[in-house]
């Protein structure tokens, strides 16, 4: 593994995005929400992503210089069409947009549909926890999960993510507390790159295409991934990956169930859904007393056992160590980073 730093791989991205004609605030905002999941130790859904960026750009199903647009205007409720954009790009857009609603309503509410894959979800909820709201973000896919018992696909992996500002605390100096979580055993990213590793999944998590279970990625994906919970076990994970369908999919106007396309295989346009919401805290109690008791929340978690973890405190330790060792890629993936960039006439700087 080489180690990259942050700062370098987000220049890297940003330019290769530029080249693709998008404005230097769409490729810089792209490229650190992108970057960011690296940092935080999800590399599944990181820049190993930017091959399949780069493919739905040349099919035209990504349209870099996309601006998204507001085309439903309901007091604390938006539609906005992402106009095939940038997906981490409309992704901000959005949050910051169901931010704005709430600093007005107490509540904003943003459905989102004709975007592109956005990566990590937390990245958006933290956008609302910064700006003193409880952030919600909800995300359909391509189908690839069953239902409970089922043999056919039928939902995506269809992520939630929330966040909730909190006093910063030596255990949590984050200033908020974030969850992020597909709803299926494990995501099509880890099939991925367990696939493009050659690394064998653990039991019980993923199906071939005839429903047996199996632990060979290019088989799964090619396959089925099992719901949350996993073999024998899925029906609370199959219940809330149709919540997010409902909402993502049903709501914002966009393609639910296995009508969804493009959200990985970027040669198809991308029909996917997201759905962002913003809580003001100050409309329902002081925002000070609100923090304290988040960041309560998590003493509670550390107090019950010493190898306890609250949600998200593996990524932010991730990333302080990754924001002063930098972020290690391997030898594969770094080939595939020059080789974009020498299509495109970049030197990715490592
Ligand atoms: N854009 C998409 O279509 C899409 C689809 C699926 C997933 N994703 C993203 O993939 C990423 C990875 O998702 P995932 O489900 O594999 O995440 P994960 O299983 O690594 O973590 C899920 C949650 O559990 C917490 N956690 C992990 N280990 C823990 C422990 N030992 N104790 C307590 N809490 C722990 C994490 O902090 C996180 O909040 C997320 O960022 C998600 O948004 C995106």
């Amino acid at each position: 593994m080489t180690r990259v730093s942050q700062s370098k791989l987000e220049t890297f991205v940003s330019r290769l995005l530029e080249s693709y004609g998008a404005k230097p605030a769409q490729a810089r905002t792209t490229a650190k929400a992108m970057v960011a999941a690296d940092a935080r130790g999800h590399p599944t859904h990181g820049v190993s992503r930017l091959p399949f960026l780069i493919n739905g750009i040349r099919h035209r199903n990504c349209v870099p210089s996309a601006e998204p647009k507001v085309v439903k205007n309901h007091g604390a409720v938006a539609v906005i069409d992402g106009k095939r954009g940038l997906g981490h790009y409309v992704a901000v857009r959005a949050m910051r947009e169901a931010v704005r609603r709430a600093k007005r309503f107490g509540v904003g509410a943003v459905a989102v549909r004709n975007s592109n894959h956005f990566g990590s979800a937390a990245y958006y909820a933290e956008i609302a926890a910064r700006a003193n709201c409880v952030g919600l973000v909800f995300c359909n896919a391509e189908a690839i999960v069953p239902a409970f018992e089922g043999k056919h696909k039928v939902f995506g992996t269809n992520p939630v993510a929330a966040s909730f500002p909190s006093a910063k605390t030596k255990i949590n100096p984050q200033g908020f507390l974030t969850l992020d979580l597909a709803t299926s055993s494990v995501t099509r990213g880890l099939l991925l790159e367990s696939a493009r590793r050659g690394v064998a999944l653990s039991e019980g998590f993923a199906a071939d295409k005839n429903g047996v279970p199996t632990r060979d990625a290019r088989k799964a994906l090619d396959g089925l991934i099992l719901p949350l919970g996993g073999l024998g076990k899925g029906y609370k994970g199959f219940a809330l990956a149709l919540l997010v369908d409902a909402l993502s999919g049903a709501l914002a106007g966009a393609s639910t169930a296995t009508r969804v396309r493009g959200s990985t295989t970027t040669a198809d346009a991308c029909t996917k859904g997201d759905f962002y919401i913003a809580l003001d805290v100050n409309a329902f109690r002081s925002i000070t007393a609100f923090k304290k008791e988040i960041a309560g929340l998590t003493f509670d978690v550390k107090k019950s056992g010493s190898r306890a973890l609250y949600p998200g405190e593996k990524e932010w330790r991730a990333e302080r160590e990754r924001r002063a060792r930098g972020i290690p890629l391997d030898a594969k993936m770094i080939a595939r980073l020059r080789e974009l960039g020498a299509e495109r006439g970049i030197k990715t700087g490592f």
